[in-house]
């Protein structure tokens, strides 16, 4: 979802701008966000979500500066919007506020990209009008009937993963159940060898990690591998060019729009829909159960209510709010909140921080799966560039809670999870939990 394999400047975190900075203190930990002077707050910090301290800071910056100003040596002018209203009303303007030059923070805008990057395009990094006929070349893969085609093999797979969990013996969720279900549904996505299908998990992976978090360690290694992903999918759109099927590679094969695509869009775009389809939806499925955990009344009138499973769903897809921000960039001189933004600045929507808007949702850090204005949050962004697979996330995300609640009594948590580093992707890397299932 990130054009971050070209251009991120988390990969090198930026030098703090004076001692004192928000990123660290003297030992070297993440102070209070009330005890930084409020101008060196940079959310933009991985470590802020790996160590899960971002909400006293987005708390802090919607009281006291919503539009909130950084500027860092690599990235140079940013702002931070944390709350609802600006945060729709940016993302609804595409006239005035592009993607184009990238989704994710990045180098300002007339930068050279750094030797060895890789210059991938994709349509969610376009404006239109490239964007919106790229956008409709593929939008059928989502469509209600063809949901309602794949629901049963969702089903059934999800079945089949739930049926294999062992019992009494502490696992752990993220890799045997979030990873394995949203592989084998981009799997079926792409209709890409099934026994190679931890390929996508792992091309998923590497487009959106910082190099020396663990992942992958250098920028030449990450494009090596990603030029491993490009060749292996243009050996599927061979093939599905002379043999098409109802996959998205072949769609991307014969769409009047894109059949024509360099290989950096093909990639780009590719990268787009694994990851798209890939880590936002595995973190929320790690993150209902953990929130469920967290808020066991919620959890017990769930089990009560199994009808309640869509808003619980939508609720959790607010709560864990899996990518935690979009950026756009301003095509002209304008202000937001009474602030000067310039032409050419980067504009962060956190989305995170507004699904957190007191204005706007009550209690906004509990789960409340009856919450009356749940459909309204911000996880899936607001405009033309709204997510594309937002009903097949939910759908995975229904019949996995249905399957859940037919079979066991409880998934209990065993500990903390850990989190992704990462100021974009947010979610989990390891959850240990235990599952009970019900007596026959
Ligand atoms: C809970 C799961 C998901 C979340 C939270 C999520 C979130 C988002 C967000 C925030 C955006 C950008 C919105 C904006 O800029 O206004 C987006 C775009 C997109 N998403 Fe998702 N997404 C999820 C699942 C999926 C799935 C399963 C797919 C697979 C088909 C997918 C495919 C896309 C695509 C292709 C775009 C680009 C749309 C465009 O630029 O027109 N997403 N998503």
């Amino acid at each position: 979802m990130s054009e971050a394999a070209s251009s991120n400047p988390e990969a090198t975190p930026p030098p703090l701008k004076r001692p004192g900075d928000s990123e660290v203190n003297s030992q070297g930990e993440i102070p209070s966000a009330y005890d930084v002077p409020l101008e060196t707050i940079n959310p933009v910090n991985p470590r802020l979500f790996s160590e899960n301290r971002w909400q006293e800071y987005f708390a802090r910056l919607r009281a006291e500066d919503p539009v909130h100003f950084s500027e860092t040596e690599l990235a140079g002018r940013f702002w931070s919007l944390s709350r609802y209203e600006d945060i729709k009303r940016v993302d609804s303007d595409h006239e005035n506020f592009s993607s184009a030059h990238g989704i994710t923070l990045g180098f300002p805008i007339d930068t050279q990209l750094p030797e060895g990057a890789l210059n991938i395009s994709m349509f969610i990094a376009m404006d239109p009008p490239t964007h919106d006929v790229q956008r409709k070349t593929v939008t059928g893969v989502v469509a209600p009937s063809n949901l309602a085609k794949l629901e049963p093999l969702i089903r059934e797979r999800t079945v089949k993963v739930l049926e294999s969990l062992p019992e009494d013996e502490t696992f752990d969720w993220v890799d045997t159940v979030s990873i394995e279900l949203t592989t084998m549904m981009l799997a079926t996505l792409f209709d890409f060898p099934f026994e190679e299908r931890r390929k996508l998990t792992r091309w998923s992976d590497v487009a959106t990690a910082v190099p020396g978090s663990g992942v992958v360690d250098t920028e030449e290694a990450r494009r090596a591998e990603l030029l491993e992903c490009l060749e292996y999918f243009t050996r599927l759109w061979q093939e599905r060019k002379t043999n098409p099927g109802d996959d998205l590679v072949s769609m991307l094969a014969h769409g009047e729009e894109t059949k024509n695509m360099e290989p950096m869009e093909f990639l780009g775009n590719l990268i787009l829909l694994i990851v798209g389809g890939n880590d936002t939806t595995r973190n929320t499925m790690s993150g209902s159960v953990y929130s469920l955990n967290k808020f066991p009344e919620q959890y017990d009138k769930l089990i009560a209510n199994p009808e309640l499973i869509p808003k619980m769903v939508a609720e959790v897809i607010r709560w864990q709010t899996p990518l935690a921000y979009m950026r756009r960039t301003a095509n002209h001189d304008c202000k937001i909140g009474g602030k000067d933004i310039k032409q050419g600045d980067q504009v962060l929507m956190w989305y995170v921080s507004g699904n957190r808007d007191t204005d706007f949702f009550d209690n906004p850090d509990d789960i409340n799966i009856e919450r009356p204005n749940v459909r309204n949050h911000l996880s899936f962004g607001f405009g033309i560039h709204r997510c594309m697979g937002n009903r097949l996330a939910e759908l995975q995300l229904r019949i996995l809670w249905e399957e859940i609640l037919k079979r066991f009594e409880k998934i209990e948590i065993q500990d903390e999870p850990e989190r992704t580093y990462s100021s974009f992707v947010k979610g989990y890397t390891y959850l240990p939990v235990k599952v009970k299932r019900k007596k026959a």
